[in-house]
């Protein structure tokens, strides 16, 4: 059994083994982020199975987890990736993930990015604007090369998420409107020799619980998809995004399993069955298969409330302070329990606060921060002068790498240099 779980004991563990005996091999103190491969492995497989003889694509959006190790071990499985930047389009590749499984997303990509798109010679430059399409023309002719490209269409959709990761609704910057999708392939039509129209795509957003709204979306793809092959083009594949959410704690939701068969029975229905279905799942793919070890530096009483200050704070784990999210916060070597703690980490900010959690009547030495897997480590800064966390990759039990932090001596000299 992999992933996080509690022993008999009730000490944290991912699988069989205890996450303090993982810190403790991997030699690196808090905060620090662990993961478990062979869960985000198990995670893949489930997904993998949704889509039966279908053809299609996971496309892992690389952005929730850049770490070699994991993007290596979904690659193994023959994922793909979803890469918003140049630096992250280098990981892909850098990691085994072959060129025909690379879509690039990004409504500012720069000319080197272009370039080094279409040099790789990836599955498809997902072009966010009209605009986009000349100068994407311009960067394949002036390396004789025949650019693939796709249409990232902004269904108008609203999600019931937090605004800030809501991406496909009218006043998003992400997407081409419905409305100029024939200008978007008159002018690729009118450039045959530098671009190559081969899919749709749209991403509505992240954190969706259900199918529904995924497939609202999706169906404004499939409309797109029809009518441009109505005037007898051909199109290799539709792209129907992210977004499959994960359970936190507060509100289940449904496997990513499900958000897969429910868009191919879709697909079905639209008469598209034989286009190949590709999905860009950051989250639901290694969400819940990271945590954050932190260490209690400091218990506080005031004000009638009982304060648990760590070391790790909203520079690492940003998520609450960014978006009100929740994580929960838990003893790492006893089940979570008994008197309630405000967490907060050691930034000089009031929202670097993690919220209320059950620690217990006496304070554990260290704590969990659960389903840190996904955008946690890749949206952490080195603000108020605290270096990047370290990060520790799990497979079969034992540690299998470590990526340690910089350091504060490291950050110090920079920031003298500077
Ligand atoms: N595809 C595109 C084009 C995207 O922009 C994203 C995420 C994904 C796929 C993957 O979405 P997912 O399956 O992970 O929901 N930092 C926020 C999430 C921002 C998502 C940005 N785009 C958070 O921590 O909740």
């Amino acid at each position: 059994m992999h992933g996080f779980r509690r022993d008999e004991r009730g000490a944290a563990c991912f699988g069989e083994t205890p996450l303090e005996s993982l810190l403790a091999e991997a030699g690196v103190g808090t905060p620090a982020y662990l993961y478990d491969l062979d869960a985000i492995a198990d995670e893949a497989h489930a997904l993998i199975a949704a889509f039966g003889d279908a053809p299609h694509l996971i496309a892992y959006a690389v952005k929730a987890c850049t770490a070699g190790s994991v993007v290596r071990a979904l690659a193994r499985l023959g994922v793909g990736a979803d890469v918003v930047s140049g630096a992250e389009l280098e990981v892909a590749l850098g990691c085994g993930v072959p060129p025909e499984k690379i879509v690039m997303s990004g409504v500012a990509k720069s000319n080197d990015e272009v370039d080094r798109a279409i040099a790789a010679g990836i599955c498809a430059i997902q072009l966010e604007s009209v605009e986009e399409i000349a100068r994407v023309a311009a960067r394949a002719g002036a390396a004789s090369r025949r650019a693939r490209v796709s249409l990232r269409l902004n269904p108008g959709v609203e999600i019931d998420s937090h605004a800030h990761v809501a991406t496909g609704h009218d006043e998003a910057k992400f997407g081409i409107a419905k409305d100029d999708v024939s200008e978007a392939w008159r002018q690729i039509d009118a450039a045959p020799s530098e671009l190559h129209g081969v899919g749709l795509s749209t991403h509505v957003g992240s954190m969706l619980h259900d199918p529904p709204l995924y497939l609202e979306s999706a169906r404004a793809v499939c409309d797109a998809a029809r009518a441009r092959r109505a005037g007898r083009h051909t199109l290799e594949f539709v792209d129907f995004g992210g977004g499959f959410g994960i359970d936190y704690g507060k509100q289940p939701v449904r496997p990513p399993a499900d958000f897969v068969r429910a868009a191919l029975e879709l697909l079905r229905a639209e008469g598209l069955g034989e286009l190949r279905l590709i999905v860009e799942p950051g989250r639901a793919l290694v969400g819940a298969h990271g945590v954050l070890l932190a260490s209690v530096l400091q218990g506080k009483r005031a004000h009638g409330r009982r304060w648990a200050m760590i070391d790790a704070g909203m520079n690492d784990l940003i998520r609450p302070a960014l978006y009100a999210a929740w994580h929960r916060v838990e003893p790492l070597e006893r089940a979570p329990g008994g008197a309630s703690w405000r967490v907060v980490g050691p930034v000089c900010e009031s929202s670097d606060d993690f919220g209320e959690h059950p620690l217990g009547d006496s304070l554990p030495e260290r704590v969990v921060l659960r389903d840190a897997g996904a955008y946690g480590f890749t949206m952490a800064s080195e603000y108020n002068g605290r270096p990047l966390p370290a990060e520790v990759f799990v497979a079969a039990g034992r540690v299998a790498r470590v990526s340690r932090s910089p350091g504060a001596t490291a950050w110090t000299r920079r920031r003298l240099e500077a």
